[in-house]
């Protein structure tokens, strides 16, 4: 990776063209099946441009209680767009058309405007889960009848690709904008692509450069996700499968359980009996012997298994798991 980022072609990309840029730009657009995209620094700026521009102020969007957009992001929507966030409690954090069919507000002088769904997959606080297609793409379809658009956060989203075999086009077909990234599964240092039509992606230019994310030889990280996507992507497959190591040994030990029922990508959420004490006080622990996680609330926390761990690592992390925890 940083080789291909040392030998990367690069321009201004602010006032005419990086060439490393648009390469990754077009080839991210191509593989989700949309008009054009446009390369930020975070996965945050592409979520919070990505709805403002499917909203003017006062309006607001569905979305769920456990939503990156909503809970990680500092309510950005509403500091820097003026909009509100309706939030919906999922069913282990999945939305379904059943629990939104209600939530759109009438058009009446009271209320904000619903304008907007959005989506997560696969759902960080959900353990990683995948929200599966046909419920997506029910709810997609239900938006767009009922004249609202959908963004997808699909920070992760080449993880539902590659452990389903769904092609990342076909989790993408009933959004209207999506934003991915590239420095959680796929190791690149920095950076996220937004999508959608041509037109939609020129105005997100024109705000890119109003939150300050204009780049400059921005080619040189945008060869880092390139070579992410095109080395590190098949390989997510090998995250999964440590994952199921974890979980299984978490299933083994009587003090700690899943979040969840199952783990479906790279994500656990690991819950501590009371006589483990607090998941602060466990993670330093774990820390101490080598083993980062990060705690998730009172006594949960978060594994996330990435390119960096080793199989080797992975069955060792376990044992020191089962043993810290027995
Ligand atoms: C689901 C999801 N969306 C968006 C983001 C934001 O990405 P960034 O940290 O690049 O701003 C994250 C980060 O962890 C995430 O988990």
């Amino acid at each position: 990776m940083l080789a291909a980022m040392s030998q990367a072609k690069v321009g201004d990309a602010i006032i005419d063209i990086d060439p490393s840029t648009r390469l990754l730009e077009e080839t991210v657009a191509e593989m989700l099946g949309k008009e054009d995209a446009l390369f930020m620094p975070s996965g945050t700026m592409t979520n919070q441009i990505g709805i403002r521009l499917h909203c003017i102020p006062g309006d607001e969007f569905l979305c769920e209680y456990e939503c990156h957009i909503y809970t990680y992001e500092q309510g950005g929507f509403a500091q820097l767009s003026q909009l509100v966030a309706h939030t919906v409690v999922g069913n282990e954090c999945l939305l379904n058309v059943e629990l939104i069919r209600n939530r759109i507000r009438p058009d009446n002088d009271h209320f904000a405007r619903t304008k907007l769904v959005c989506l997560e997959n696969t759902h960080n606080r959900g353990g990683g889960r995948i929200h599966p297609l046909a419920q997506v793409n029910e709810i997609c379809d239900w938006a767009h009848s009922h004249q609202l658009k959908t963004h997808l956060d699909g920070a992760r989203l080449f993880n539902a690709a590659v452990a389903t075999g769904i092609a990342e086009r076909d989790w993408c077909r009933g959004f209207d904008s999506v934003s991915v990234c590239f420095s959680k599964g796929l190791g690149a240092p920095v950076g996220s692509c937004l999508v959608g039509t041509k037109e939609y992606i020129l105005r997100a230019k024109r705000a890119r450069k109003l939150f300050g994310g204009g780049m400059r030889q921005s080619g040189f990280l945008a060869a880092a996700a390139l070579y992410g996507l095109q080395h590190q992507r098949d390989r997510l497959a090998e995250d999964h499968a440590n994952a199921q190591i974890i979980s299984e040994a978490v299933r083994r030990s009587e003090k700690l359980s899943l979040a969840f029922e199952t783990v479906d990508t790279n994500i656990l959420i690991v819950r501590l009996d009371e006589s483990l004490g607090t998941a602060a006080d466990f993670v330093q622990r774990l820390a101490t012997m080598g083993v980062a996680a990060l705690p998730f609330g009172l006594r949960s926390l978060r594994l996330v298994t990435h390119l960096d761990v080793s199989r080797e690592q992975i069955l060792r992390a376990c044992e020191i798991l089962e043993e810290l925890a027995s």
